[in-house]
């Protein structure tokens, strides 16, 4: 399973990318506008700091404008994947881009009906956002598996399933159990899947009694 970091703080992404865990990146318009940053400098920087997919989230509404915009943004560097919305310009757009080798990530996806939609526009990624799902009361994860079954019926649907709006460790749990491609993680959750107290209090332990022994390995 990939990891792609959903942030577009660029401290925290260089601080995780040292992990080596790092696959890739989102953003969205929310995300931008929070790190108080303009739209392409963010993008160039973290783009230049993650060499995976970096999504760059178009703000036009229409076709021409979404071209418009996903030419400037793909002009950034070669790793940007032009992040589109599920609508039927935003799918049109979809398969203008990736007919030109673009990489692309279909976002606000919320059924299985528009992960089809999304795959037969060609789309390099598609975003089921489960933690929204999970908001109103629906299984966001019943989502994943439902968009994993319909696409293991076609060898020609190439898309991958980039979990998005992932909440906690579960999430990532039960998404890598039903095998989806990808998750993106805010940067607080990526922290917590190394945690476990016993690891904390096993490492606690063995270092009592290295300290003991007096020795060095160095
Ligand atoms: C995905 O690409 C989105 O940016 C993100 O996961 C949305 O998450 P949220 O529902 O926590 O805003």
């Amino acid at each position: 399973m990939k990891f792609f970091v959903d942030t577009a703080d660029t401290a925290e992404i260089t601080a995780l990318a040292a992990s080596g865990l790092l696959d890739g990146v989102t953003t969205n318009p929310s995300l931008i506008a929070k790190s108080g940053r303009k739209i392409l400098d963010v993008i160039a920087e973290i783009c230049a700091i993650v060499p995976g997919p970096v999504s760059a989230e178009v703000a036009a509404t229409e076709y021409d404008g979404m071209i418009r915009e996903a030419n400037v943004l793909r002009a950034i560097a070669k790793n940007v994947t032009v992040k589109l919305p599920l609508t039927p310009d935003g799918l049109r757009a979809c398969r203008t881009l990736a007919d030109q080798g673009t990489m692309t990530n279909v976002t606000l996806c919320f059924s299985a009906a528009q992960a089809l939609l999304a795959a037969k526009a060609g789309a390099t990624f598609v975003s089921p956002f489960v933690g929204r799902l999970d908001d109103i009361g629906q299984n966001g994860m019943d989502l994943i598996a439902d968009i994993l079954q319909i696409f293991d019926n076609y060898d020609a649907l190439k898309t991958e399933v980039l979990v998005a709006s992932v909440r906690h460790p579960i999430h990532v749990i039960e998404a890598a159990k039903l095998g989806a491609h990808v998750a993106t993680l805010p940067p607080a959750v990526l922290r917590s899947l190394y945690s476990h107290p016993l690891t904390d209090k096993g490492l606690a332990s063995f270092l009592a009694d290295w300290a003991k022994t007096g020795q060095s390995i160095t």
